[in-house]
């Protein structure tokens, strides 16, 4: 059988090509905090702001993720860090596409989301630390995890049973306890004008 032609060739559209009609260049902000931090809503609102102004965008989640390509892991250290990575390798297929992403993970471990970094580069990765006191989050208990854990029916929960590591460096930490989602929104344009990424 022949074989050759099967092959993927390697893309003739380049990642200059695709910004030049886009508009703007791709890049990958990585919101992580603990469950209950904001990150979701924080993602979307950015998009949507995004969007209006008609940019390239997408939002990857951890809840999304872990309901479909990652539905084989759990909440161990080992399967954390592998959701990560393949979180990483995704976003990458996103930023080659020139999106701009948004990556919603709880991510806790500082080596695996200086792994993607590594990967994606640091002039295109930005860390977005939605902080949020652990005791805010388990008051506003949105999913009602933070009572399952309580409960006892809830193992190996981040903040609680298994460790979360805040960012030691981040491109920008927003205090969602004290910050109201628009001008949370401001905060990332803010830091997305900065870097050079907006028209
Ligand atoms: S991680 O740590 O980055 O691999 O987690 P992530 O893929 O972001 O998934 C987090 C969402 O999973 C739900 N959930 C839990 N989170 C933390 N610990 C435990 N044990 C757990 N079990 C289920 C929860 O809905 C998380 O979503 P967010 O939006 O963070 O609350
Ligand atoms: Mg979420």
């Amino acid at each position: 059988m022949q074989t050759d032609v099967l092959q993927s060739p390697t893309s003739h559209v380049t990642a200059a090509s695709r910004a030049k009609l886009h508009g703007h260049r791709g890049a990958v902000l990585w919101l992580t905090g603990l469950s209950g931090s904001g990150k979701t809503t924080l993602a979307h609102a950015v998009e949507m702001r995004l969007h209006h102004e008609r940019y390239r965008t997408y939002v990857l989640d951890g809840d999304l993720l872990r309901g479909g390509l990652n539905v084989d892991l759990g909440f161990s250290d080992e399967d954390r860090s592998e959701n990560i990575r393949r979180a990483g390798e995704l976003a990458k297929l996103f930023l080659d596409a020139g999106t701009i992403v948004f990556c919603a993970f709880i991510s806790p471990f500082a080596s695996d989301r200086q792994s993607v970094r590594a990967q994606i580069g640091a002039d295109t990765f930005f860390e977005v630390y939605c902080r949020c006191p652990l005791e805010v989050c388990e008051q506003r208990d949105v999913k009602g995890l933070y009572q399952r854990v309580r409960d006892g029916t809830l193992a190996q929960f981040t903040g609680i049973s298994s460790s979360y590591e805040p960012p030691s460096c981040p491109d920008v930490v927003i205090d969602t306890d004290r910050t109201s989602v628009p001008a949370a929104v401001d905060q990332v344009m803010a830091l997305l004008r900065d870097r050079g990424l907006l028209r």
